[in-house]
């Protein structure tokens, strides 16, 4: 990768502009995109620009210091260089510290742009190849944008995933509905030693409780009455891949016998057959059930749940990832906007404490529905969310604090995670964006036993 090839994103409403300025940057040797909004640029742009953002602040839809959070939630490695207006000196005191790479007054010097964006692309292209690097080691890159989430707690998920992915162990995951454990179940095949087999997904839940035993291992021809031919189970049929047993919790008690059976001796027999095959496959199983209280009732085999649980990967509910909601938030909205070609609207502030205050019951999958809700919209930007989240959580307070002064604790405890996590632990920095003596904000760190480590 070169300066050479590197693309500026050029986004500014005034066209005469927009086009003075990609006339010399093209001749400075760099592929221009214009926009004449933030909204139209960010459905194209994405995680892998090989290139810097370079925005007007006031522009009508979508202004750039709205535009500079999007685009620090989407990429926090990537330049932005924000216009600003002549002697607007809180406005880019406000931008450096909400992330922008740098910022340069109107009027300016062509020279001046050039020079800033020429240090913002070799910053950039340093990312980029710190990030091939890492990808070609242990295809970390991709995976940050399949199993998305930028909290402590996901970015430790990752890394033990990427880490048990080219074992053979059984894994299972654990986590509350709608949390993310089909997508680390397939993370674990795709990173693993198999990932050129097959996936094989069986929902223990879903398949009648007098089918699972044929699902499973397959039956031979008259085995049973109906059983008119021969029929390979899902273990034959995953041979050299993984198999995905999801809600194993609900898997029948004489079933998960011989299941245990099959594990033990790496063999399964067809219903109806006496000849014992070989199975080569990865286990990985999920289950939103805590399985050791269904050991302690009876309900699961303990033994089978030692053979099942040699790696434990717990996914944790939304509620817990802080500022995870509005990064999935603006994730969901802007795939949902290009799918259904609507515009990004861009979040209020109060909107943004709704959905940091909801409970999330549904978790990834509701916040991913009430996005692209939020996006179809007709109701003014004001309106919808409100609205949309009214009618999924219609009494309760949303955390199910019930004082004032909880709620007001567990907002400021939101707050402080997001700031550290966009400071990248840089207590410095969340001092001065919070505005909080060093005093007070040790002694909030230590109250909600936060670790600036754990972001850095
Ligand atoms: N970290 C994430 N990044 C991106 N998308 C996610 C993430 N977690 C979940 N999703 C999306 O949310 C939806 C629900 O995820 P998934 O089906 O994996 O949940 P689950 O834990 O298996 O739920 P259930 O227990 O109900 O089966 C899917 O559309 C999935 O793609
Ligand atoms: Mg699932």
């Amino acid at each position: 990768m070169t300066r050479k090839l590197m693309k500026v994103v050029l986004v500014d409403d005034d066209a005469d502009m927009r086009a003075a300025t990609a006339q010399w940057l093209e001749l400075a040797g760099y592929r221009v995109e214009t926009y004449a909004d933030a909204p139209s640029a960010l459905a194209r742009l994405d995680t892998t620009l090989e290139g810097v953002v370079v925005s007007d602040v006031r522009m009508p839809k979508m202004d750039g210091m709205a535009f500079l959070a999007r685009l620090n939630a989407l990429d926090p490695d990537l330049p932005v260089v924000l216009i600003t207006a002549h002697g607007d000196v809180q406005m880019a005191v406000k931008a450096m510290r909400q992330g922008a790479y740098d910022f340069i007054e109107k009027p300016f010097e062509p020279d001046e742009l050039l020079e800033i964006i020429q240090r913002a692309s070799e910053k950039r292209c340093l990312v980029l190849e710190n990030r091939d690097l890492r990808s070609r080691l242990n295809g970390s890159a991709d995976i940050e944008r399949r199993l998305i989430g930028d909290c402590p707690a996901i970015r430790r998920l990752r890394s033990e995933l990427l880490d048990i992915a080219e074992t053979d162990a059984p894994v299972l995951i654990q986590g509350e509905t709608g949390t993310g454990k089909e997508v680390v179940a397939h993370c674990l095949h795709d990173y693993g030693l198999r990932k050129t087999g097959r996936f094989v997904p069986v929902n223990c839940g879903a398949i009648p409780e007098n089918m699972v035993e044929s699902e499973l291992f397959g039956h031979e021809r008259g085995a049973f009455t109906g059983a008119d031919r021969r029929r390979i189970g899902r273990f034959e049929y995953a041979e050299g891949g993984t198999m995905f047993l999801d809600e194993i919790g609900t898997m029948p008690l004489p079933l998960q016998v011989k299941l245990l059976r099959a594990l033990q001796e790496r063999e399964i027999v067809r219903i109806g057959s006496n000849e014992p095959l070989p199975i080569d496959i990865r286990l990985v199983s999920a289950t939103n059930r805590q399985l050791l209280d269904e050991c302690a009732a009876g309900r699961f085999r303990e033994d089978l749940f030692y053979r099942i649980n040699v790696v434990e990967l717990r996914v944790p509910p939304l509620r817990e990832r802080g500022g995870d909601i509005l990064l999935l938030f603006d994730y969901f909205v802007s795939r949902a906007a290009t799918t259904y070609q609507r515009p990004v609207v861009s979040l209020k502030s109060t909107a943004a404490n709704l959905l940091m205050t909801h409970k999330w019951p549904g978790n990834v999958r509701e916040l991913k529905n009430i996005a692209e809700r939020f996006v179809l919209s007709s109701l003014s930007a004001d309106e919808r969310l409100p609205a949309i989240l009214g009618s999924f959580c219609p009494s309760q307070p949303a955390t199910g604090a019930s004082s004032l002064q909880e709620l007001l604790r567990q907002h400021e405890h939101l707050l402080l995670e997001q700031a550290l996590t966009r400071h990248r632990g840089d207590v410095q920095a969340v001092m001065e964006e919070l505005d909080l003596p060093r005093r007070t904000f040790n002694e909030k760190m230590s109250r909600y036993n936060l670790d600036r480590k754990d972001y850095f």
